[in-house]
């Protein structure tokens, strides 16, 4: 049995009125000593800070194992033991392990009714927040409970989704002057995530001064004229760093897409035995894991800027895939697919990602690599549609930072919505003959609406219906409508 003195956070006079602990030395504060179980105690033992550091993983599936009250003290002892600023420690525990109230927290709390133990970390809106003091205590605290648990056989979950502020504030009858900075959940883990890949360190660490000339800063505009091709590198890193979670389309958008790709594939006679379909940066894959189950016969291979991201792919792909790498610069060709080797070649949602010289670049790679009389299919999002003028409205509300990997459709980071005679004139540059052409969404459906309106402001939410009703209602308009579809297909010859 090991025993460690500790201020014994289940007690109520363990804080004091300002929530801290003692007077002085924490050491000395006579606070009552915590027992940790045996098991806890060869746990402890068993794990060295930097290997707890380097195999903590963020986990979202718990077991019915229930935590026992000893180790819930022991991760609430050290979130104590964490640096607060002044060592003030103005911060709050509320710790929810009833089950019941745990299933209330569910529609306010992400995972709340599936984690064993709840922790929502506090800080009195009163106290000063200069410079980020009371974010930056919580952290500390929520870390330190996050590597403890990882080091005890359990698996944290450091949340800051909530999805229901108001509820919350009810459920755990928060006081109007009290917000929550941080979501901790524990629980013995039901999942074991691999580790979700690390960005290079040399494109994140300065020495002496912020080193300017360092690639790739990623620019907080979100037109890709802005960008670099080694920056939109850096940004599908990004996109896939979260995982595969993260990547989920709006189900609608997801359905016409992946419909309209198989129809045009197997249109092109590409869904037979030695036929081959490169899809050109695929970013996350998720298209082209739908093609594998579209033209089930045909090969498939991508071309990509990086070998994180290839590897994303690889590992959501039902079949194998062959991964060429795409030259970031350079005069000669961009990768080393064989000229004249690909039967149809793919290109979704992606000329929006790149500075116009690049489009233009990739379409050339397109036709290269494609055998005469291939088959190219164009996914883009259309300028002259409600993509826009969500996006206008998001800018009105001052919604005006750069969407990163934090969102279910293609809008994210450099991301420009294009004419649809623009991406004509960019194909037929490229040497195509456009044969078919194609549309969806004039309207945003149901499931979209919420999306998006869900996006701009929760207070909006209710419009979502609304939005989705006219979808319905209009339906038999959509045609005349077409000129408006959100989302625009091509299919074009060599
Ligand atoms: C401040 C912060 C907030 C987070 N919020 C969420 C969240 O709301 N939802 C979620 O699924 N993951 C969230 N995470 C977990 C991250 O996605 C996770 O840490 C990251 O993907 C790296 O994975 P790893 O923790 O396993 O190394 C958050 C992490 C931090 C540090």
């Amino acid at each position: 049995m090991t025993t460690t003195r500790a201020p014994h956070v289940d007690e109520a006079d363990a804080l004091d009125d300002e929530g801290a602990i003692g007077d002085g030395d924490p050491a000395d504060d006579g606070a009552p000593v915590t027992d940790l179980p045996a098991a806890m105690a060869s746990a402890l033992d068993g794990m060295d800070v930097p290997t707890a550091i380097r195999t903590r993983r963020t986990i979202r599936k718990w077991t019915d194992r229930p935590v026992a009250p000893e180790v819930v003290n022991e991760l609430l002892e050290c979130a104590l033991w964490a640096p607060s600023a002044c060592n003030m420690q103005l911060w709050d525990f509320v710790v929810i392990t009833d089950h019941e109230t745990r299933q209330r927290l569910g529609p306010a709390v992400p995972h709340a009714d599936t984690a064993q133990i709840v922790i929502f970390i506090c800080y009195n809106s009163r106290f000063s927040q200069g410079s980020y003091a009371n974010i930056q205590s919580a952290a500390a605290a929520v870390m330190n409970m996050l590597l403890r648990a990882h080091s005890l056989g359990l698996g944290g979950f450091w949340q800051a989704t909530i999805t229901d502020r108001t509820l919350l504030r009810e459920i755990i009858e928060m006081p109007p002057d009290v917000e929550v900075l941080s979501t901790t959940l524990f629980g013995y883990p039901d999942e074991a995530p691999g580790a979700p890949a690390r960005r290079d360190p040399s494109h994140l660490i300065h020495w002496q001064k912020y080193d300017l000339t360092k690639k790739p800063i990623l620019p907080s505009a979100w037109r890709p004229t802005h960008w670099t091709l080694a920056q939109v590198a850096d940004y599908h890193q990004a996109r896939i760093r979260a995982g595969p979670r993260y990547n989920k389309p709006i189900p609608s958008e997801y359905r016409a897409v992946r419909g309209y790709l198989g129809h045009a594939l197997r249109r092109a006679g590409v869904d037979a035995a030695g036929k081959v379909v490169v899809d050109l940066l695929p970013c996350t894959g998720l298209y082209l894991e739908a093609m594998a189950a579209e033209v089930p016969k045909a090969t498939l291979s991508f071309v990509e800027l990086g070998t994180q991201v290839a590897d994303f792919v690889h590992r959501r792909m039902p079949r194998p895939a062959a991964f060429h790498a795409y030259a970031i610069e350079g005069e000669g060709v961009p990768s080393d697919v064989p000229s004249a080797s690909a039967d149809a070649a793919t290109v979704v949602f992606r000329l929006e990602n790149l500075p116009p010289d690049e489009r233009r670049r990739l379409l050339r790679e397109a036709y290269r690599v494609l055998k005469p009389g291939g088959t190219l299919v164009v996914a883009h999002m259309n300028v002259r549609s409600y993509f826009e003028v969500f996006r206008w409205i998001r800018w009105a509300l001052g919604r005006r930072d750069v969407q990163y990997a934090l969102h279910a459709d293609p809008s994210l980071g450099p991301f420009e919505a294009l004419a649809p005679e623009a991406v004509d004139g960019l194909v037929h540059e490229a040497g195509f003959r456009i044969e078919h052409r194609h549309g969806a969404f004039p309207m945003p459906p149901p499931d979209e609406a919420r999306h998006r309106v869900r996006a701009l402001s929760r207070r909006m939410v209710p419009l979502a219906r609304w939005l989705g009703l006219v979808h319905d209602l209009s339906r038999p308009l959509h045609s005349v409508l077409a000129p408006f579809n959100r989302i625009r297909f091509l299919t074009a010859v060599k």
